[in-house]
């Protein structure tokens, strides 16, 4: 039976197509809310993982945790121990372009970041994170039939929460990034390595310019539109 230091299934099936929110109790709202026949396949640290069916389809929710070494371990597991073809990252973001408002969709075309995790790759160089383009695609189509407004560009995924520097944001607002998270950049180099595919939707969450944000009950609901967009991906 596949196991791993951080995923104990014993048995219980991993979809091929696999939803990441951050916070466990997000997968196991999502699996309580949109699957059915519902099957739970991780509890190691508490990071829960369900297999379910949607629209007939098998799919996989589990949380990745917080940051990149995080989502680099769990991504790293499901495709080369479990198999994963589809790891969909599904998250809240600050933005950081003037345009975009609490609530609106962000879809990462790229991701770039101010992590050291693609110094494991040894390029002689700066190697440019990308989204999936079939995902990418059909996020974009099935966003288009669902008349959801989404916003489609580089964003940053950053190691630092809390920085030290009140400017450090700004290069990269300058360079039109779109907002800041804290994961998909290791998901997305862990899928080109391995060769699979990876997309990473957001939900603004907080504006890094206006300094408006949302209260975590809001958030339950209003995540529904990214949900429903990343579902259809199976
Ligand atoms: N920074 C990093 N990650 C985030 C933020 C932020 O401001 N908001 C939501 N996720």
């Amino acid at each position: 039976m596949k196991s791993t230091a951080h995923i104990k299934p014993e048995g219980v099936e991993i979809a091929e197509t696999v939803l990441l929110p951050g916070d466990p109790l997000r997968a196991k709202f999502i699996a309580e809310t949109f699957l059915t026949d519902v099957v739970q396949f991780n509890t190691v640290r508490n990071m829960f993982g369900f297999t379910g069916t949607y629209n007939g389809k098998r799919i996989s929710v589990m949380g990745s945790g917080m940051g990149m070494p995080s989502i680099g371990i769990y991504s790293w597991e499901l495709i080369n121990v479990f198999g994963c073809k589809n790891l969909i990252r599904i998250g809240s973001c600050g933005a950081m372009q003037k345009e975009l408002n609490l609530y609106d969709v962000v879809i990462g075309m790229g991701a770039s970041t101010n992590s050291n995790y693609a110094s494991q790759y040894n390029f002689n160089g700066t190697y440019s994170a990308i989204a999936s383009w079939d995902l990418l695609n059909k996020a974009v189509k099935v966003a288009e039939e669902k008349n959801t407004p989404v916003t489609v560009g580089n964003i940053l995924s950053s190691d630092i929460f809390y920085n030290a520097d009140p400017n450090a944001m700004k290069p990269w607002m300058d360079m039109g990034v779109l907002a800041v998270e804290m994961e998909a950049a290791a998901l997305y180099m862990n899928a080109a390595k391995f060769g699979v595919n990876a997309l990473c939707i957001l939900t603004v969450s907080d504006s890094l310019i206006t300094h408006e944000e949302t209260t975590p009950e809001e958030r339950q609901t209003a995540f529904t539109k990214m949900m429903e967009i990343a579902l259809e991906l199976a």
